[in-house]
């Protein structure tokens, strides 16, 4: 599932009537790049916990006949193909979570959806990997069976004087490449960081999670945290593992205006067809900058 529910108050003006998983990066909204992801990992099902102002993102996913055949006619194949998102072999599923109240509570809108299976959660505003080239998942996947978890979190170091912009995990001994989870602390300050490896966005959880977040009370915002009912997992004994994030799969959080910005200058620079001559503009002006300081 990917939660695309949220307000986005982070990037008011940008997210007054548009949702912050539709915001372009370089030439695709951000969600069609977690899209991809998901489905090169092999998840063939995709559900979109919706809200209100979030029908373009349905939209983005539809068919559009007019659009088809205006490009069939301007013998445009290579949008066409790439606007096929029926080639895709994904069935797109929404619901709506009815209002903010959290991650959790957005978690908690696919349960019907979920069953008796387990399921990945993908945050709709975080890509993994430069154009989303990560193998995460299908790891997680791999690690969710044969420690037969109850949940598996994707995990990435960040620079320890940063800790207190992230959930940090607290490894139970030592961290591999894969490894158990005692404890998840809540942004902590560097000094009581009990590691510098931050949640980076993706889930797989058993279905034991709802009953988790079905405990957990809402925080001083009256939001139910998804972090919480992890921890709850953990506070039971379940297996809580994470699985590390290679030096490719870099998480790239577009939910705050200095990572976006950032987040869309590197992928603009990669750009196979306007990179190089984005890169010499992008020098140009650095220089004039520079000349003017
Ligand atoms: P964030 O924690 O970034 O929250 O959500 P937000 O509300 O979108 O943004 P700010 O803090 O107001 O700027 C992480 C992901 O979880 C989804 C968001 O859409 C985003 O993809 N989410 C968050 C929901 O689906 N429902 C919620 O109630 C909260």
């Amino acid at each position: 599932m990917i939660p695309v529910a949220g307000f986005g108050t982070r990037l008011l003006p940008a997210t007054k009537s548009q949702p912050k998983e539709m915001l372009p990066v370089a030439r695709k909204p951000i969600v069609q790049y977690v899209v991809e992801e998901l489905v090169s990992n092999g998840v063939q099902q995709i559900l979109f916990v919706t809200g209100r102002n979030k029908t373009s993102i349905e939209n983005h996913f539809d068919h559009d006949p007019e659009l088809v055949r205006t490009l069939a006619e301007g013998h445009k194949e290579d949008l066409l193909k790439e606007l096929d998102f029926e080639a895709l072999k994904a069935k797109f599923f929404y619901t709506r979570q009815r209002m903010q109240k959290g991650l959790g509570d957005a978690v908690l809108c696919a349960e019907s959806f979920a069953g008796e299976k387990p399921f990945v959660v993908a945050l709709g505003d975080s890509i993994l990997g430069l154009n989303a080239l990560s193998r995460a998942v299908a790891r997680m996947a791999d690690v969710f069976d044969a420690r037969r978890a109850s949940c598996v979190i994707a995990v990435e170091e960040v620079p320890p004087e940063e800790t207190r912009h992230y959930g940090i995990v607290q490894p139970a001994d030592g961290a591999g490449d894969v490894f158990r989870i005692a404890n998840l602390v809540e942004k902590p300050d560097p000094s009581n960081a009990p590691s510098n490896l931050a949640i980076a966005g993706r889930y797989i959880f058993s279905p034991v999670i709802f009953d988790m977040i079905r405990r957990v009370r809402p925080d001083r915002r009256g939001e139910i945290q998804l972090t919480d009912a992890i921890q709850l997992l953990c506070e039971e004994g379940r297996r809580v593992v994470a699985v590390k994030l290679t030096a490719g799969e870099k998480r790239y959080d577009i939910g705050n205006f200095p990572s976006y910005f950032e987040t869309f200058v590197e992928f603009a620079l990669a750009d196979p067809a306007y990179g190089a001559g984005f890169r010499c503009a992008l020098e140009r002006l650095l220089a004039k900058n520079a000349a003017t300081v």
